[in-house]
């Protein structure tokens, strides 16, 4: 393929804020494309359910990704940057070195013993939402604390430094920020970890994941605050964005969210099934890998040295299931790609799940009629950060 066949990556232009940038799908249509990001690196997109997989998976695909494609026209990032405990750019033995001991953490069991404390702040925060009246910020007043109080409490840093985790997330993993910005907002967080991290050092044995990391672990201090703002970052940034999308998307299929509401016990897939469908309709291109070595895939032969990055309309494909382009809650079982998948796969999954479970069932539980203030076409949403979200979603109820 020739460099002029190369299209720039969409970026913020949509035609429905739930729906896929201007010209994504259509460029996707007929396999792979080359595209080109902003800060001038092409790269591939694969769209396909097998293709996704296998980038994600074949170790002839590097995570390594310094110099790859970046949504900062400087490409001056630090997310992609080999640093100490940066386990997103790491591949084999040392990506395991750091991610084995954090899995034990993040276990179905573990996850599962944090219910009860999840549902009681969901169900306080709610409580504060009627008490306040209508019309509320959705955003503000449940979708953003409750992740963050969550992540803060499994860390095990004090929550009251809640409104400092979700400033210093913006500043450092906005996709607009410099390198400096990130160095900034991560001295803040490190001002508060390093003296829970002596804590643990003290008092040795502990249940939350800093005194695991602290005493179960060979991790140096630098390895060991990077992940830890990493996880308080992605640990709410993400799962925030993700309940906020569900309540849009059910705003918007009122005959979907007719079946969460006449059979809530159905939520763990229900939360799939949402995650599936809303991911692959934003269907943007992310998670750059480098081909290590020439490969065949999907019809093209993507080149040694070549930046390939994945497309979510993968959870599109009708190779995934039925009608794969439609919503249907009443699915029995559903498969999809929005945590990734293989070596990389998302760390917090199940926490994510537990949280979204929780926070889906409970809101349209307890208000039955909630609706948006406004059309949801004319809410405002992020698209300087990492993950695409409303930044504010007026509600009443
Ligand atoms: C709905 C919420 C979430 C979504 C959609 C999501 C999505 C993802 C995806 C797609 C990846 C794979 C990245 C890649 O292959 O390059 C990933 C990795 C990761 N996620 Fe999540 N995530 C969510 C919530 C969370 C939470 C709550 C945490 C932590 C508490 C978390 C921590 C991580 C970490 C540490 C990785 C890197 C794992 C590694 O490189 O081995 N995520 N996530």
């Amino acid at each position: 393929m020739t460099e002029s066949a190369i299209l720039p990556v969409p970026r913020d232009q949509r035609a429905h804020p739930l729906g896929p940038p201007v010209g994504m799908v259509e460029a996707l249509g007929h396999g792979p494309v080359r595209m080109v990001w902003p800060n001038g690196v092409p790269a591939w997109v694969i769209s396909s359910y097998s293709g996704v997989r296998t980038v994600l998976s074949d170790p002839r695909f590097s995570s390594m990704r310094e110099g790859g494609p970046d949504m900062r026209a400087s490409g001056d990032t630090i997310i992609g940057e080999k640093r100490p405990g940066n386990i997103n750019v790491l591949d084999g033995a040392e990506h395991m070195r750091l991610r084995r001991p954090l899995s034990r953490a993040f276990m179905v069991k573990k996850m599962n013993a944090m219910r009860p404390f999840i549902q009681r702040i969901v169900d306080e925060h709610l409580d504060e939402m009627e008490r306040s009246g209508a019309p509320a910020d959705l955003v503000s007043a449940f979708c953003l604390p409750i992740p963050s109080l969550v992540i803060a409490e499994l860390l095990g840093v004090p929550t009251e430094h809640q409104p400092l985790f979700q400033a210093t997330a913006r500043g450092m993993f906005g996709v607009d920020n410099a390198k400096e910005d990130y160095l900034r907002n991560a001295a803040e967080l490190a001002g508060v970890l390093v003296p829970v991290v002596e804590a643990r050092k003290r008092e040795g044995a502990s249940d939350d994941l800093i005194g695991l990391m602290v005493n179960d672990t060979d991790f140096e201090l630098d390895e060991l605050l990077f992940l830890a703002i990493g996880l308080l970052a992605a640990g709410h940034e993400t799962t925030s964005g993700a309940i906020g999308l569900f309540a849009l998307t059910l705003f918007e299929n009122p005959e979907q969210r007719a079946v969460l509401q006449a059979d809530p016990d159905r939520v763990d897939v229900i939360v799939e099934e949402l995650l599936r469908y809303s991911q692959g309709r934003l269907g943007g291109a992310a998670l750059a890998r480098r081909a290590l070595e020439e490969v065949e895939l999907d019809g093209v032969t993507i080149r040694e040295g070549e930046w390939v990055t994945v497309s979510l309309t993968a959870n599109l494909d009708e190779a995934l299931c039925e009608q794969a382009g439609e919503l249907d809650l009443t699915r029995k079982s559903v498969t999809h790609l929005g945590f990734g998948f293989g070596p990389h796969q998302c760390l917090g999954a199940n926490l994510a799940r537990t949280e979204l479970q929780i926070m889906l069932r409970s809101l349209f539980t307890r208000f039955p009629d909630l609706a948006p203030a406004i059309p949801v076409p004319q809410m405002e949403f992020r698209t300087d950060s990492i993950t695409y979200s409303a930044v504010e979603i007026p509600v009443v109820w």
